[in-house]
């Protein structure tokens, strides 16, 4: 019988023991498999943000709006994230996963709680079925309480990944006054709603994988916060539930992904829809993909805006702070798909 040594990371694992096939504990139940041969391709709605900045402004509003409603994501342009600040985003990442494993090892952590940690596939301490995917994982705003706690190797990666996340803040506040806009609110009102704000993200690393029909990077679920921003390198691997199936996004060079959490779901009153969607493998080639995960600060109370309650369509779920909707998510796990259901009014 082959033996597999005691790993910590998947990438450890899959280069040093050279395995031709997913082991047991990757592999969900029959019914839950990627089943890849029935996915679709095809696009999500491309929004140019120049136009934001202009006297087209309630064009581009309204843009949002409908990819909101009918998609619960699309992608960006003229996003005014300089290039130079994401390739030195993807530089520094690519350089972290391939530092040596007692290096990367320095920042291992399986505790949800911790502000600053390396991990993998989602969270080992509560998963029956694990992910085909490494993880660094990071809080970023306000930027002073956190980047001391951020990996020094390589050298370069707090000036590059602090520089990436200012600027990814900057597009996610845009975006906020858009999606407040677009929902006939206030500018601020969503803005407001976040307390102090808070900013996370994730290094995802998903090593090539001999059978990628049998596992996932992640499996389909939905996010926990307000919006995510994904910046991903040029492999595909993200796919999207729209009217029931699964369609794969094929990466576009300098745009990002923006879709809907689960907040933005709630502060709507369900008008906008925080979409499942999941990454899958493949054979031949490593893939990163950075997710911005804006968020509500820990104690901020969530519930719809009350503009959008009315008798006639009350509210859908109780108030909650979002401290409370993120510990549930971790402990609850992916293969559950949505925590919105735990928070229905009653
Ligand atoms: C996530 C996520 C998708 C991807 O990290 O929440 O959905 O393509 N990632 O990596
Ligand atoms: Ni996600």
């Amino acid at each position: 019988m082959a033996v597999i040594s005691k790993r910590l990371l998947l990438s450890d694992l899959v280069s040093s023991d050279k395995i031709d096939q997913v082991p047991s504990n990757y592999i969900p139940p029959v019914s839950q498999r990627p089943n890849l041969q029935h996915v679709v391709h095809e696009s999500i709605p491309l929004i140019d943000l120049h136009n934001l900045h202009g006297p087209d402004r309630s064009q581009v509003i309204h843009q949002i709006g409908l990819a909101c409603r009918e998609y619960g994501f699309f992608q960006v342009k003229n996003h005014r994230v300089p290039e130079s600040t994401i390739s030195n985003m993807m530089e520094v990442a690519r350089e972290f996963f391939k530092l040596p494993e007692q290096e990367r090892l320095k920042c291992y952590s399986d505790d949800p709680t911790k502000t600053t940690r390396l991990s993998t596939s989602f969270n080992i301490r509560t998963e029956k079925v694990a992910n085909w995917r490494d993880y660094l994982r990071l809080h970023c705003y306000p930027l002073q309480d956190y980047i001391h706690e951020w990996p020094t190797n390589p050298t370069s990666f707090r000036d590059h990944v602090a520089e990436y996340c200012m600027s990814a803040r900057g597009l996610a506040l845009q975006l906020i006054e858009a999606i407040s806009e677009s929902l006939g609110l206030d500018k601020d009102y969503i803005n407001r709603q976040l307390g102090k704000h808070a900013q996370h993200m994730a290094l995802n690393y998903y090593p090539p994988c001999p059978q990628p029909d049998l596992t996932y990077g992640l499996p389909g679920h939905t996010d926990v916060n307000l919006i995510t921003i994904l910046l991903q390198d040029e492999v595909p691997g993200l796919q999207v539930l729209k009217n029931g199936k699964w369609i794969a996004i094929d990466p576009v060079p300098n745009t990002f992904i923006i879709n809907i959490g689960d907040q933005i779901q709630v502060m709507s009153k369900d008008k906008y829809k925080s979409v499942l969607h999941r990454a899958v493998v493949n054979c031949d080639k490593e893939r990163i993909s950075i997710p911005t995960f804006y968020c509500p600060s820990p104690n901020a109370a969530i519930g719809p805006a009350p503009e959008l309650v009315t008798d006639d369509d009350p509210a859908v779920y109780r108030q909650f702070t979002y401290g409370e909707y993120y510990e549930k998510f971790w402990n609850r796990g992916l293969s559950k798909e949505n925590c919105l259901d735990m928070f229905i009014a009653t």
